[in-house]
């Protein structure tokens, strides 16, 4: 893990995509043996950097939250929202449950029980707990959800934007996002190796192969974008199917993917 200059340990944020541990074409079905894998990289990451290290992790709602929030959106049904948080804390116990097998103290912190927004703007009351569970040398773990909202009534909230928040409060020293893909792909279906934010407006990317309500690759691309030039905080893109690279990103070893940089 990078040195700060105050000796305070960088905070690293790492999104594992929804098609990764689940299987986005079906409902509710989860790849546990995914699940497995990447939680024991993390703990073998974790074992083998210096005390300190500082990661917040994020899972995406796959086809645990998608299918739903798509039955949501259309009834605006409270009974709804409440089957799409249920079931995405389904796949977070799963997630939560693997990790400490594998030795990682988690804890989850849902965004319904600590979020709010009002139509764009969201007050995250997630912070607090988020810091909490640091400085407790636990993991949180955060997912994409259904969230109360002064304008709506409900809102979804991805992953990708939680991604992007955190990185954002706790100025992130790295900022990771793990998809079934190798990163974002051309229309030849070569990966682009980097993207600025004034690439992105010249860009056609394409949203998910399946069920995605909030947008898939061209979202996250494009929040990543504003996370760069905003905040100057890079990210990587990269694909988190492929056995070591949760690993080779949370030690810093060279990690294939698309990089989006404010230059
Ligand atoms: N140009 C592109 N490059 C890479 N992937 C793309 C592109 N266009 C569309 N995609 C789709 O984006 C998908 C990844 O985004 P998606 O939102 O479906 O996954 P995720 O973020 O892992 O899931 P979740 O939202 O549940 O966390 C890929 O599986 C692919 O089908
Ligand atoms: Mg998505």
């Amino acid at each position: 893990m990078k040195e700060h200059p105050d000796d305070v340990a960088g905070i690293y944020v790492l999104k594992i995509g929804g098609s990764v541990i689940s299987e986005k074409g079906a409902e509710r079905r989860a790849r546990k043996e995914e699940i497995r894998r990447i939680s024991e990289k993390i703990a073998l990451a974790l074992s083998t950097a210096r005390a300190g290290k500082k990661l917040i992790l994020v899972h995406g709602a796959g086809s645990y939250g998608h299918p739903q929030a798509k039955v949501y959106l259309k009834s605006r049904d409270a009974k709804d929202a409440l089957i799409t948080h249920e079931s995405v804390k389904e796949l977070n116990k799963m997630v939560i449950s693997s990790l400490m097998e594998c030795g990682v103290n988690a804890m989850p912190i849902h965004p319904l029980s600590a979020v709010v927004s009002k139509g764009l703007e969201i007050k995250y009351k997630i912070k607090e707990q988020i810091d909490m569970a640091l400085k407790m040398g636990i993991i949180p773990v955060l997912h994409g959800d259904v969230i109360f909202d002064e304008k709506e009534g409900f809102r979804i909230i991805s992953g990708d934007q939680l991604v992007v928040y955190i990185a954002k409060e706790f100025k992130a020293i790295k900022v990771g996002v793990g998809t079934d893909m190798d990163g974002v792909v051309n229309d030849n279906g070569a990966v682009i190796r980097k993207i600025t934010p004034e690439d992105v407006e010249k860009m056609s990317i394409g949203g998910s192969a399946h069920v995605d309500v909030t947008g898939g690759m061209r979202e996250k691309v494009y929040l990543l974008a504003k996370l760069a030039s905003e905040s100057n905080i890079p990210s990587i893109l990269f694909n988190a199917t492929k056995e070591s690279n949760v690993y080779k990103f949370l030690v810093d070893e060279t990690l294939f993917g698309t990089v989006i940089s404010s230059s």
